[in-house]
């Protein structure tokens, strides 16, 4: 389990974003279009109720939030430590600028859900946040990378075309911690870094919760249940 937290941000004078989560507002969804694809699909992990809360935590632009707004939600909070990235997040939705790790809920949700992000975070840090943001028996919902690759050292290069555009990157495993290159022509270039958690971090930091996971093409999609007798 890495327990480091990998918070530093740099831009470059020509806007090239280094370092965790140091997304500019206006590229994010066009340079990870490819990736913003499976909120759908993480969403639908649960049935979606119009009567019951969400929160869309480390929601960035606010993929998650929409889809919710989609099927009917209107009870949604998203969180997330960068404003340029919330402001893109739909209007009608309650927006909070908090660091996941150490964010107070003021009231509690049924559901939570976080999506291409919980690598970021770290895990008993996160748990005990979720913990306090969740009803008894709410579901804490999230994504994880499902690989293959040695977390020891790999490297991954992929060229591809999307809606007309070129894009490339490149993604780099040193000691169970990922840097990837994400490019496109139009876009520019960003660079983050996160670690490669597995099932059984996300197991020994959530030891007593109910835990299903759902496996997909290269993604596990977490539910979590938290106890009907805790507070
Ligand atoms: C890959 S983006 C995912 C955004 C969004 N969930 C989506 O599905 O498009 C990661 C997001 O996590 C946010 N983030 C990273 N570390 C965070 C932290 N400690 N607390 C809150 N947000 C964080 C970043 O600002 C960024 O918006």
């Amino acid at each position: 389990m890495y327990s480091a937290t990998v918070q530093s941000r740099y831009t470059t004078r020509k806007g090239i974003c280094l370092l965790n989560s140091c997304y500019k507002s206006g590229n994010y969804d066009a340079l990870y279009a490819r990736y913003l694809k499976n909120a759908s699909q993480l969403v639908s992990q649960i049935k979606i109720g119009r009567r019951m809360s969400y929160v869309d935590l480390c929601g960035g632009t606010g993929a998650v939030s929409r889809e919710l707004v989609k099927k009917g939600a209107v009870d949604i909070t998203i969180v997330d430590l960068n404003w340029n990235m919330l402001k893109r997040a739909p209007i009608n939705i309650k927006k909070i600028v908090a660091n996941a790790e150490e964010w107070k809920p003021e009231r509690r949700y049924d559901v939570v859900f976080c999506r291409q992000a919980i690598t970021y975070l770290n895990l008993e840090r996160l748990e005990k946040v979720i913990d306090s943001a969740l009803k008894p028996g709410g579901f804490f919902v999230f994504n994880l990378i499902d690989t293959e690759r040695s977390t020891i050292a790999s490297m991954d290069h992929k060229a591809y075309a999307l809606d007309g555009k070129k894009y490339q990157e490149l993604t780099l495993i040193l000691f169970g911690m990922a840097h990837h290159f994400q490019r496109s022509e139009k876009d520019g270039i960003d660079l983050t870094s996160f670690r490669m958690y597995g099932r059984s971090d996300i197991e020994s930091a959530f030891k007593n919760w109910d835990i299903r996971i759902n496996h997909a093409p290269k993604a596990m999609y977490f539910m979590l249940r938290k106890s009907r007798n805790k507070g």
